[in-house]
């Protein structure tokens, strides 16, 4: 059972928000959301199966083995709502043992209408379930799901993969309360979180050697390029992966190599390289398994459940509204 309908919603003002970040003084920034446009969205389909990515087949590992005991936790009439669903690969485990006991509506949420498309084209056709997606941001899009459920239905969130991680520490726990204040008691989250691992295995998972990654982040640019009219020389730039140990995250930057000037005449502004000066594009923050259960009773939530793959660091969490 299947009915797709995507709910549109105004965009991000994204020309602002890139003005912003690189006319800023100091760090130049640019937001990690703009990572994920058609391009981007599959790029990171091919970084999800790169042998040096390990998130997405140990999140899939544990999904795929425990999908019963995380439905049989849940109260028995639910409406699942994802965050950031990206192709929504993963959540057919959860999808399926839903359906198995109760026809199950679905509401992908999604800024990158490729990857809406792609999730909708991929669990379109699991009987007794409905999607409803929604093209928004994900608070707006929870919000959104939220008001669609009946008077016997629990919310279900799920944030998969590592994408918590791109909060800084205070910024993922102000999201989980925003999010904590959409749901009721006895509603749940399951949060996926990328565990600390050693120095050369957590930097190669975002530099790989075949350069998918690279491309990834250097897309931004181009991007810009194509939508804001910008004259970025993607040759002139080179992807960073950096660890930052104080707060124990993947930083991804974008260096300039040389001196130079950008036009960006979308977003109304000239910008000013100097050689060695990079861009940050993106956070990958990396959890310790035992703090997920004090982050949980800090935004109103209780750790009810923890999965941690064998193979690589990583663990799914199911957090209960309190
Ligand atoms: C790292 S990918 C993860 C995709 C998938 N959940 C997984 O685990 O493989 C993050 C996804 O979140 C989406 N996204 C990023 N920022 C968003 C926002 N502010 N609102 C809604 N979706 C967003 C991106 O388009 C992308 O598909």
């Amino acid at each position: 059972m299947a009915t797709a309908v995507v709910a549109q919603y105004s965009r991000p003002n994204m020309a602002g928000e890139i003005r912003a970040g690189l006319c800023r003084t100091g760090q130049k920034e640019l937001p990690s959301k703009f990572l994920y446009d058609e391009v981007g969205s599959e790029l990171f389909e091919v970084i999800s199966v790169l042998p040096e990515y390990g998130v997405t087949r140990a999140d899939e590992r544990i999904l795929q083995s425990n999908a019963a005991d995380i439905v049989s936790r849940l109260e028995p009439h639910v409406l699942v709502a994802e965050l950031g669903c990206g192709s929504g690969k993963k959540t057919r485990w959860l999808l399926e043992a839903l359906a198995s006991r109760q026809s199950t509506t679905y509401c992908p949420i999604e800024i990158s209408p490729t990857a809406l498309a792609r999730c909708e084209n991929e669990l379109g056709r699991i009987a007794c379930v409905s999607i409803v997606g929604f093209e928004r941001p994900y608070l707006d899009g929870l919000l959104a799901a939220a008001a669609r459920r009946t008077e016997n239905d629990h919310l279900f969130v799920l944030f998969l993969g590592s994408t918590i991680g791109n909060f800084d520490r205070d910024a993922a726990e102000r999201f989980l309360t925003e999010v904590r204040r959409i749901l009721f008691p006895g509603d749940a989250l399951l949060l996926g979180t990328d565990l600390e691992k050693p120095l050369p295995q957590v930097l190669a998972a975002y530099d790989d050697p075949l350069g998918v990654t690279a491309a990834f982040n250097l897309n931004i640019l181009a991007r810009i390029n194509r939508e804001l009219g910008a004259d970025f020389d993607l040759a002139a730039f080179r992807h960073e992966a950096r660890y930052n140990t104080v707060h124990r995250r993947v930083e991804m930057h974008l260096r300039s190599l040389r001196d130079q000037i950008v036009k960006i005449p979308g977003a109304g502004c000239t910008v000013s390289f100097r050689k060695d000066e990079t861009i940050w594009t993106e956070s990958s923050h990396k959890y310790r398994a035992e703090e997920i259960s004090e982050m949980a009773q800090r935004t109103g939530f209780r750790c009810e459940a923890q999965w941690i793959d064998a193979e690589w660091p990583f663990a799914e969490n199911l957090l209960v509204a309190r």
